[in-house]
């Protein structure tokens, strides 16, 4: 049988609504026994990465692929090989997936665009573009907690400018029916240009967490600015940090997310951290699931 799921996971916007569904389901149902034996994954990151590389690698042994990491600084890359090169040259040994993380926006989505059949890439995050597997288990997360996120209330806060997963889940809850996406920065840290949907800007976090359902906090991602200026760490705690004083505001119904990593005492305390109403070790812990089940329907659309 073959299905009609893209042969890529390379952003939220080239999935449909059913498209999602299915990975929401597939995620939620008792993980199958080693459909993938045989098949051999290769993740290939250019930026560093704890949770996306190991669950990844998690997910595909647990399905029973052979698995391989690449420490880009340490191959041929650095000896001028080209992206599409280093794709084709592990795609010659029989590679059936390849997750990538490089700093270019788009960059993955042109590699897609090179790869021969029966490659399926999947965006582990290009600069500030994208991360749908991210953002996949973060909305699954509050789909499991809530049972719908249809009317949802979010409050995505920090740097939103410099967020691929900010940039994935604002299309993401649009998609599955969020009634208000609203985005609390520092002028220089919001997105240019703001994303389109139910999205509401505020530069007052108090104000931005009034009502919210759910509060995602983003960390500084310095490694892709250029050129802003920020406040003392203390500082930016003071007006931008979720604070247990702040999140109480809210209400005990809010649901506290963060895709990671955190840094605490910066965008969030650690007693918000590790509160009630954290979900964020439970995010940690879906990933596993929500990666197995993208590998799993990428696979499934090549199986006659
Ligand atoms: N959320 C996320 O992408 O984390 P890592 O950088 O650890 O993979």
């Amino acid at each position: 049988m073959t299905s009609s799921f893209p042969p890529h996971l390379l952003d939220i916007a080239s999935l449909s609504q059913p498209e999602v569904e299915r990975l929401f389901a597939a995620a939620a149902a008792p993980p199958p026994a080693g459909p993938l034996r045989g098949a051999t994954l290769a993740n290939l990151f250019y930026e560093s990465s704890t949770r996306t590389r190991v669950s990844f690698e998690l997910a595909a042994r647990r399905l029973g692929a052979e698995v391989v990491n690449i420490n880009a600084s340490a191959s041929s890359a650095t000896k001028g090989e080209a992206l599409p090169d280093t794709m084709l040259t592990l795609a010659a040994m029989g590679l059936d997936f390849l997750v990538v993380r490089h700093p270019l926006v788009g960059s993955v989505a042109q590699l897609a665009a090179k790869a021969p059949p029966g490659l399926h890439l999947i965006n582990a995050g290009d600069g500030a573009h994208a991360h749908p597997s991210q953002a996949l288990i973060d909305a699954w997360t509050l789909y499991r907690r809530r049972g719908s996120l249809d009317g949802l209330v979010l409050t995505i806060a920090g740097d939103i400018r410099h967020s691929r997963v900010a940039r994935s889940n604002v299309v993401l809850f649009t998609m599955l029916g969020a009634r208000e996406i609203r985005l609390a920065a520092p002028l220089e840290l919001l997105p240019e240009p703001l994303p389109t949907g139910p999205v509401r800007v505020f530069n007052d976090f108090d104000a931005a967490l009034a009502g919210a359902d759910a509060v995602m906090m983003l960390r500084l991602q310095k490694e892709r600015m250029s050129g802003v200026k920020l406040p003392a760490a203390e500082e930016y705690h003071a007006a931008w940090g979720l604070t247990a004083e702040r999140l109480a505001r809210a209400g005990a119904q809010c649901f506290v997310l963060h895709p990671g990593p955190i840094n605490r005492g910066i965008e969030i305390a650690p007693e918000v951290a590790d509160g009630e109403q954290s979900l964020i070790l439970e995010q940690v812990a879906n990933g596993i699931r929500m990666r197995m089940a993208i590998l799993v329907t990428l696979y499934e659309r090549q199986a006659t």
